[in-house]
């Protein structure tokens, strides 16, 4: 078996086999893991110069890897500006990041507030966790993180959903104004 030939169709393969084998987000999780893992120390097979490109305003760039028609399954590269991230959000769904180069600093929060007042939020950080090449970061559905690229460098890293997170009504927050709004990335095309 040679690691340097696991392509993205046959990651997507097998992601598909774990979740028509398994309802527990859990397991899925642990099993897409390694497989993340492995398509990302594969990247000699599968990464391509347009996925270093990034959206300026956005800060990143998202590239669409695969997407089954319903939206599950789906796999994206993304591309992080230097001193540039995402504000916290969470998914809607459970992902798997698998670094493929450069640092992304990741950090972790909950929710603290009832959330009895729509468009409001507090978070509490919970931990971080840098993510670079052979690190893995699984955030199961409802997890808050956010990404920061602290290098002078574009980073990239492969992630893997449930579903499309432009499917999920998903939300981003905002941590001095407290708010929670919807957050739709723009996909590279
Ligand atoms: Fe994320």
């Amino acid at each position: 078996m040679d690691a340097n030939r696991y392509s993205i169709p046959e990651l997507v393969a097998d992601v598909k086999r774990v979740c028509a084998q398994f309802d527990d987000e859990r397991e899925i999780i642990s099993k897409v893991r390694p497989l993340a893992l492995r398509a990302a120390k594969s990247k000699d097979s599968w990464v391509e110069d347009r996925m270093y490109g990034a959206n300026a305003t956005q800060g990143f760039g998202v590239h669409l890897l695969h997407e089954e028609p319903d939206h599950s399954v789906a796999v994206l590269a993304l591309a992080w500006l230097p001193n540039r991230g995402a504000p916290p959000h969470d998914h809607g769904t459970w992902a798997v990041v698998a670094g493929v180069q450069g640092p992304e600093k990741n950090e972790f929060f909950e929710r603290v507030d009832d959330r009895s007042r729509t468009g409001h939020a507090e978070l509490k950080k919970i931990g971080e966790k840098v993510c670079g090449e052979g690190d893995v970061v699984a955030l199961p559905k409802g997890l808050i993180h956010s990404v920061w690229n602290e290098s002078d460098s574009v980073s990239l890293s492969l992630h893997v959903y449930g579903k499309h997170v432009n499917h999920t009504g998903r939300s981003q927050f905002d941590l001095q104004k407290q708010t929670e709004m919807p957050f739709i990335v723009k996909v590279e095309s």
